[in-house]
């Protein structure tokens, strides 16, 4: 198979095109023939060797990649309910790297069938997976409520963009992105269902007197504060990553005691994977959001021999939607 090797912790340049063997599917586990792979944060962050001390995440030389779609190529034994040459997309927290290749493999407790779906497969890993962990941030841990407002921070991001949709087809009564202003224009110009999306660099002055229940911050830093003066009573703030890039920012938690409100992180790959009975009703939400126009993300393919200029443009912040690769 063809790869994207990281061959090294450092800088976009340490990846190589490399000729693998086809892997086989464990016990459990499908091979799938890859139509498209996403590229996230995550993957860069990883790259830069940011976790490189975390036990249980990849040393070079290791093969990126945590969602895919594509067909189903091979069926590791025990493995029910999908068929060789089905379409298929996986969930994110796979717990496997490998995607940024033309075989990977992939637990078939969360790969999700696209069969029936009319789903396109550059959508379909574009949009599913982060769809399913918005579905399960704000169920599982926000526990949104119906006529709950709803704030997203970098609203036009990969994993943001799923929140609007998701949270609309859970009851949100609005929801209000914010992003910088550099992103202002592009934002009303999204297809996203977000009510408005306002300047993130004064939050307080953007949205006045308006207060919300959840917010969702996968952006950190200095916005993380500011979120706090725009909490309601009882409002939940989920924290699901820091592209700001900020990591030695933190949050006075006496605000937390006077103004009744909770910090709740969440984090899909150390989570899905021991809880697979949530991936089933996860995807079936996320399907129906996809399916329904709601999470209507810009997707930018880029072919797999090109995934060190992927990393730069996702590093760089210019990437309008989500990038996809293509072996
Ligand atoms: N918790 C989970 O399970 C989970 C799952 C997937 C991803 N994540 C995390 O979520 C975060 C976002 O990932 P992603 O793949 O969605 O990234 P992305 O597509 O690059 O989106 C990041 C967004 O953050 C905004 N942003 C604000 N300040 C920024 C800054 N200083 N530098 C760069 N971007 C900035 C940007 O919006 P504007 O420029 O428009 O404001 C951008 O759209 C990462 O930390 C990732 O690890 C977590």
């Amino acid at each position: 198979m063809h790869a994207a090797v990281v061959t090294d912790f450092g800088s976009p340049d340490v990846f190589e095109p490399t000729e693998l063997p086809d892997p086989a599917p464990a016990p459990g586990q499908v091979a799938i023939d890859v139509t498209h792979a996403a590229v996230g944060l995550i993957d860069v962050y990883l790259r830069q060797g940011l976790y490189q001390d975390q036990t249980g995440l990849p040393q070079p030389p290791y093969v990126p990649g945590l969602e895919v779609a594509g067909t189903v190529r091979a069926l590791g034994d025990g493995v029910a309910g999908l068929r060789v040459g089905e379409p298929v997309v996986t969930l994110s927290g796979n717990g496997a790297e490998g995607g940024y290749a033309s075989v990977a493999l992939a637990d078939a407790a969360l790969t999700t069938s696209l069969d029936g779906t009319g789903v396109d497969p550059a959508l379909a890993v574009a949009a599913v997976p982060n769809a399913a962990t918005a579905y399960l941030a704000l169920t599982e841990v926000a526990h949104l409520k119906p006529g709950e407002h709803v704030l997203v921070h970098g609203a036009l991001g990969g994993l943001a963009s799923a929140f609007p949709g998701v949270a609309r087809a859970l009851g949100a009564a609005g929801v209000t992105g914010t992003v910088r202003r550099s992103s202002l224009e592009r934002a009303r110009a999204s297809a996203l269902p977000y009510d408005e999306v306002v300047p993130a660099d004064d939050l307080a002055e953007a949205v006045g007197d308006r207060r919300f229940d959840v917010v969702v911050d996968p952006v950190g830093g200095r916005v993380r504060t500011a979120s706090l003066g725009v909490m309601a009573p009882m409002g939940r703030m989920l924290l699901v990553g820091n592209a700001s890039g900020d990591w030695q920012h933190t949050v006075p938690t006496n605000a937390l005691w006077g103004g009744n409100l909770a910090l709740l992180g969440y984090a899909v790959g150390f989570h899905l994977p021991h809880h697979p009975e949530l991936a089933g009703p996860a995807a079936s939400a996320a399907l129906e959001a996809v399916r329904k126009g709601l999470v209507q993300i810009d997707v930018q393919t880029v072919p797999l021999s090109q995934a060190a200029q992927a990393h730069r443009l996702l590093e760089n912040g210019s990437v309008a939607g989500r990038i996809v690769l293509t072996p």
